[in-house]
């Protein structure tokens, strides 16, 4: 018995953490770049980065300007957040009432099912077959009158393809009807170009979520973002702490949007990556999913565990498996450069030896 106050929802919240030490390791575990951005880049904007400048209190708007432009919207239809993580909180925070639901595909991304239980509030999961599909008739059906939060990820992580536009369209419509927000994750942009931004002139309960931890290469310094209507934006800064997103992850955005450029060399990158891997695999005769974003699942011929364990103590390459039995059979890996993933090969067909 604590001698304080807890709420329940927060005793009973069940978090599981990644691994500290990850740096020792060819990181292919949690859909990071394990290469990062390139270090005459990286240089060049630390060295902007003065006493002073660090001394002040950060100002998102020259960065939140910049990314505007670049994608075609205003200035006051978007906000940083520290992570897109950050943003599904406040989305949860801003547009869920306690005890509603929040509808979403299962398997997913954890935090959505997280800040459920964290906020006491109904998870509803519409599962995939074994085939790794979904009916959006299944999610529509989920809809209903206490649902105020639907998301779907396009593409979905860990699998899945990505949603049509009609698709979106459909699930839109249904969520407006329910007086519930839409939220498309769209973490994997630019592995999968395309995008559902558009929607939200349309749409005012549509809210896009990007981050810049996936192909911005910037995990470690938190940045995302909220794309929607400047209504719901104004309801998201109601929600958000004083100072949100930090000074070196706005500079870096910044910096990255003055250089278009570097973001063609990492799509590209990543590209001819996945291409040689995927070329191995058929060569090893190994069935896999291409995903459409930077992760890609094999089915090794041992043990998805064992395999794994393998790769990591005899090979430092971490990987990522999965407890759900649709899942367990393989192994997810994040896909990168043609160097990573040619050591990951290296390695992998090692460690998968009969
Ligand atoms: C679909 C999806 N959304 C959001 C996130 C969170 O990303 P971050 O908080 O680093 O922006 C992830 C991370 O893996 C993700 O896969």
């Amino acid at each position: 018995m604590s001698s304080y106050h807890v709420n329940e929802s927060v005793k009973t919240c069940v978090r599981v953490f990644s691994e500290e030490g990850r740096s020792a390791y060819l990181r292919m575990d949690m859909n990071e770049n394990p290469e990062g951005l390139p270090k005459e880049f990286v240089d060049s904007v630390l060295r902007e980065i003065t006493p002073e400048y660090l001394a002040t209190y950060p100002e998102p708007g020259h960065f939140c300007r910049k990314y505007a432009a670049r994608l075609g919207i205003k200035e006051n239809q978007v906000c940083a957040t520290s992570g897109s993580d950050t943003a599904i909180r406040y989305l949860m925070e801003a547009f869920v009432g306690k005890g509603n639901k929040v509808v979403t595909v299962t398997p997913t991304f954890e935090m959505y099912r997280v800040y459920c239980n964290m906020y006491g509030y109904e998870h509803v999961g519409v599962p995939y077959g074994s085939d790794f599909q979904i009916a959006t008739e299944d999610i529509l059906a989920a809809i209903d009158q206490r649902t105020d939060l639907v998301a779907l990820l396009n593409p979905n992580n860990p699998i899945g393809r990505a949603f049509t536009e009609a698709e979106v369209r459909a699930v839109a419509e249904k969520a407006a009807k329910c007086g519930a927000v839409l939220v498309i994750d769209e973490a994997y942009h630019y592995f999968y170009p395309n995008t559902f931004i558009r929607l939200i002139d349309e749409f005012d309960n549509v809210a896009i979520l990007r981050t810049f931890s996936k192909l911005f290469s910037l995990a470690g310094c938190r940045l995302g973002a909220v794309i929607a209507s400047a209504q719901l934006i104004e309801y998201i800064n109601h929600v958000r702490s004083s100072a949100e997103v930090n000074t070196v992850a706005l500079l870096f955005g910044e910096r990255l949007m003055d250089h278009p450029e570097i973001i063609d060399e990492l799509i590209a990158t990543e590209k001819e990556g996945r291409r040689y891997l995927i070329s191995e695999l058929e060569r090893y005769g190994y069935t896999y999913y291409n995903q459409d974003g930077n992760f890609l699942f094999i089915e090794p011929k041992n043990d998805a565990a064992e395999v794994a364990k393998r790769l990591k103590e005899e090979h430092k390459v971490l990987i990522k498996t999965y407890g759900n039995p649709l899942l367990s059979r393989f192994i997810r890996i994040s896909t990168g450069s043609k160097t990573a993933m040619s050591r990951f090969m290296e390695a992998f067909l090692i460690a998968d030896q009969a």
